[in-house]
């Protein structure tokens, strides 16, 4: 079994304050994905449930057992990194045997004349070796195992890596931006093996990138993280569609959320560029909140933007961002107090918008987060009856 515990974890390097105390429970087999902006203490997170670095106070336990006294080598888990850290003079199969070699050898049988003498020390080798050929066997590896890491390609190094931390069957792989080193097409491949990896091999992952999609493509779970604190704590989809506040939403998600800034009006209605919506919050009249709405909850609008639980109001096109599939329209919204907005359009709907001209967008209301000013996601009152008005019609 190997759940990983953390419970108040914290930590600051002299006077600058890293972790403030993180609470996080890993279940057993989960691919679990620490994701947050540059700086925020992930790999200082990670390096310390791999017992490289030392927390300031609070407790790491896995499978059940509190590890805080064990060294790395002692706690089951395998760490791999962003630079590979492959020993450049040692061949594939000797980079990919070393831990084996550390943990069933003894030291003189690692010395150079003394272990040529010794049976057993034939036999533990053989043994190693069988190891070493499964594991590049599933990594694909079995016909680079006599070159040099200056040989590879950066995915195959990176197997290289990711097999070096399997040979040893931890229950705990670690993993710090792996894949941050390779180019944009691999690591799309790469992200595919991760994940058949995880699900071959059925252990914990602990996985830390700054890449949103890395992230949602690949884990069970995802906490994202800022300024050394877990901000939210949920599946891909939740952070997706319930971002619990304004730093989660403009983070998870790409192109990055639409931000409209929309105050609250009478009887907690929002008005948005002074047109008042549906949408009401239980708050005070007066109060600015920010409307989050994401690029393919936009629509164009022809004729009458009118329609209860419609929003609209209107923009102009910048650019047409061509993603072959689709495309990602950028409006401005002239004259507007705002930054412009993304749309995902079709190839086709995107024929029809000419630059620079006045287009109409509209969004379904429900499908917008409301933040506060504070940043904090605001539930809409009476959703219910909301929800209801814009349901088209009942077949
Ligand atoms: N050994 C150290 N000594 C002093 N400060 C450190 C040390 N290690 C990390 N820090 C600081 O702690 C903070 C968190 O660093 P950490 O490496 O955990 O961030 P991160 O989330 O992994 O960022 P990135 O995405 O850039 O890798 C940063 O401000 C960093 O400068
Ligand atoms: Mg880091």
């Amino acid at each position: 079994m190997a759940t990983v515990a953390l419970s108040s974890i914290a930590k600051a390097f002299g006077t600058t304050k890293v972790l403030g105390g993180v609470d996080l429970d890993i279940a057993d087999g989960e691919f679990l994905t620490l994701v947050g902006p540059s700086g925020c203490g992930k790999s200082t997170l990670i390096r310390i449930i791999a017992g490289l670095e030392q927390q300031d106070s609070g407790s790491v336990a896995i499978g059940g057992n509190g590890v805080d006294y064990l060294r790395p080598h002692e706690r089951r888990v395998a760490m791999v990194f962003q630079s590979y850290a492959l020993y450049p003079h040692m061949s594939v199969r000797a980079n990919i045997a070393l831990p084996l070699m550390m943990a069933r050898l003894k030291l003189w049988q690692r010395l150079p004349l003394l272990r040529l003498l010794s049976g057993q020390r034939r036999k533990a080798m053989a043994g190693i070796m069988t190891d070493v050929d499964a594991v590049a066997a599933q990594l694909q590896l079995g016909h680079l195992l006599d070159r040099k890491p200056a040989q590879l390609s950066g995915g195959q190094r990176q197997r290289v890596a990711l097999g070096r931390a399997m040979v040893r069957s931890p229950d705990v792989f670690l993993m710090d931006e792996p894949l941050s080193n390779l180019d944009a097409k691999l690591r799309v491949h790469m992200r595919t093996e991760l994940a058949e990896l995880h699900k071959r091999l059925g252990a914990t992952f602990i996985y830390v990138t700054h890449d949103q999609v890395e992230a949602m493509t690949m884990s069970d779970r995802v906490a994202m993280m800022d300024s050394g604190a877990i901000l939210q704590l949920g599946t891909p989809s939740q952070l997706y569609e319930k971002p619990a506040s304004l730093k989660v939403a403009q983070f998870i998600g790409s192109p990055a959320i639409n931000l409209l800034p929309a105050t609250v009006g009478t009887a907690g209605r929002l008005e948005l560029f002074g047109r008042p919506m549906a949408l009401a919050v239980a708050r005070a009249a007066g109060q600015a909140v920010t409307l989050g709405i994401r690029a393919e909850a936009l629509t164009l609008v022809h004729g009458e933007p009118a329609g209860a639980g419609r929003a609209w109001f209107s923009a102009r096109l910048r650019r047409k961002e061509n993603l072959g599939s689709e495309y990602i329209l950028h409006f401005d919204l002239a004259g507007r107090d705002a930054a412009g907005v993304t749309m995902r359009a079709s190839p086709a709907i995107a024929a029809g918008v000419n630059e620079a001209a006045e287009v109409t967008l509209g969004f379904d209301e429900a499908a917008s987060h409301i933040f506060d000013a504070d940043g904090d996601r605001l539930e809409p009152r009476g959703q219910g009856s909301l929800r209801a008005s814009v349901v088209p019609l009942r077949a």
